[in-house]
């Protein structure tokens, strides 16, 4: 009797350690950040440029947010953002769009998002006086960040209150810096002109990134832009007939993509420089452009159609992207499984592959530090094995 009580005293310490800690270890490990704070344009916005456009926006109509909500949120797809899918994976709830909720700090306790359509890095007097039109005006990454300070006596009342909560946040810097090229480039810009600005825009984001550490941050995500010679409105708008100018294996334009590659070289040397500057700080850099590329160039094995660089919402025979008439405008049409195709509306891609995207970074691959360094995942939000297989 007393032998079998102690076999199950064992027993049950025995289901303890194998069971019990090792779930509780992963739980309090699991719980990374308790909040997401972001900046971006319209690969990260869930609904403020339609707040400043007062709903007059394509992003506040239908087929805009069809998948997963099944009404427009103001997002630039048909579903989710990377951001969203990040914010689920961490066990947080999707971004709260920072100006439709202004002064509401009871909206922003687990995240707050500042990202707009349409933003670019460098300030509106950089593009003024080049001529260059922007669509919305006073929504620069330097403008997201007056917001942030604003933003901050409404959520923490001590400094010790924000030194806490800005802590243990997750900052999500960009994507941002893709209009700062995309406004020149589709106002016929040379590719000579445009490439003098990349310097200026690192710098514009290695400020702020800046910024935001010295107010408190020590988690940032710093995600590059997308190979923008893979983008439906690039290729179409960028057409030739010379073959020379695609990539053979995927269709790109190669030097789109080259000019991506340069600003990417400027971007990782600009965040060495800033982890030296600020060693108690984790700097993620998080690689959009390979995690898009490889699906651009096994599209099938994610689940995508095997040409995935047209449009699924849109018009026009090239890439089913036409600027005079635009997914949600009279005249364009939408495909009918938004899941099979990787481009939604020519600019901005579907949920299904901000999906992946979100996955290859989570997963470890496609960020460095390894996301999974840095917090082990609460949920998972795709097929992790599929990206840590490649
Ligand atoms: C916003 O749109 C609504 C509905 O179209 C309209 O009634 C309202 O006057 C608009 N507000 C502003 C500030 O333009
Ligand atoms: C731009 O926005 C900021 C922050 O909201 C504001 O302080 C500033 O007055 C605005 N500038 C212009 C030119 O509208
Ligand atoms: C683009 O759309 C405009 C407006 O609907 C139309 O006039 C034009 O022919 C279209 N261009 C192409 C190449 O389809």
């Amino acid at each position: 009797m007393s032998s079998f009580s102690c076999t199950y005293i064992l027993y049950l310490l025995f289901t303890f350690i194998v069971f019990v800690l090792p779930t509780s270890a992963w739980q309090s490990q699991a719980a990374c950040f308790t909040s997401i704070i972001s900046f971006g344009d319209s690969l990260a916005d869930t609904g403020n440029l339609v707040f400043v456009l007062n709903n007059s926006d394509r992003a506040s109509q239908l087929p805009y947010g069809e998948t997963f909500f099944h009404h427009p949120t103001g997002r630039f797809s048909d579903g989710r953002l990377i951001a969203d899918f990040i914010a689920d994976a961490l066990g947080l709830p999707f971004l709260t769009p920072y100006l439709p909720h202004y002064g509401d700090g009871r909206s922003f306790k687990k995240g707050v998002n500042f990202a707009v359509a349409g933003a670019t890095a460098l300030n509106d007097d950089f593009f003024d006086k080049k001529g260059i039109k922007l669509g919305t005006k006073n929504i620069s990454l330097d403008v997201q960040l007056k917001w942030f300070n604003e933003f901050l006596p409404v959520v923490c009342s001590s400094e010790e209150e924000c030194e806490d909560m800005l802590s243990s946040a997750l900052f999500l810097m960009g994507e941002i810096g893709g209009n700062d090229f995309n406004h020149p480039f589709f106002q016929g810009r040379s590719f000579e002109e445009v490439r003098t600005f990349v310097p200026s825009v690192i710098n514009a984001i290695s400020s702020a990134i800046t910024a935001v550490i010295e107010l408190g941050a020590k988690t940032l995500l710093v995600p590059r832009n997308f190979p923008i010679g893979c983008i439906s409105a690039y290729l179409s708008i960028f057409h030739v007939s010379n073959a020379k100018d695609y990539d053979e294996e995927t269709g790109c334009i190669k030097w789109l993509n080259e000019f991506s590659e340069y600003y990417n070289q400027l971007l990782i040397k600009e965040l060495d420089h800033l982890r030296k500057m600020h060693p108690h700080t984790i700097i993620i850099y998080g690689d959009y452009y390979q995690a898009l590329m490889s699906i651009y160039q096994s599209p099938e094995k994610y689940g995508f159609q095997s040409s995935p660089l047209g449009a699924c919402c849109g018009s026009g025979a090239l890439y089913n992207y036409n600027s005079s008439c635009l997914c949600g405008e009279s005249g364009s049409t939408v495909c009918m499984e938004p899941s099979r195709y990787v481009s939604w509306d020519g600019m901005h891609l579907t949920e299904a592959a901000y999906r992946n995207i979100a996955t290859g970074l989570l997963g470890g691959k496609y960020t460095n530090p390894p996301f999974t360094e840095t917090c082990t995942l609460l949920e998972p939000i795709g097929n992790l094995e599929l990206w840590n297989n490649m």
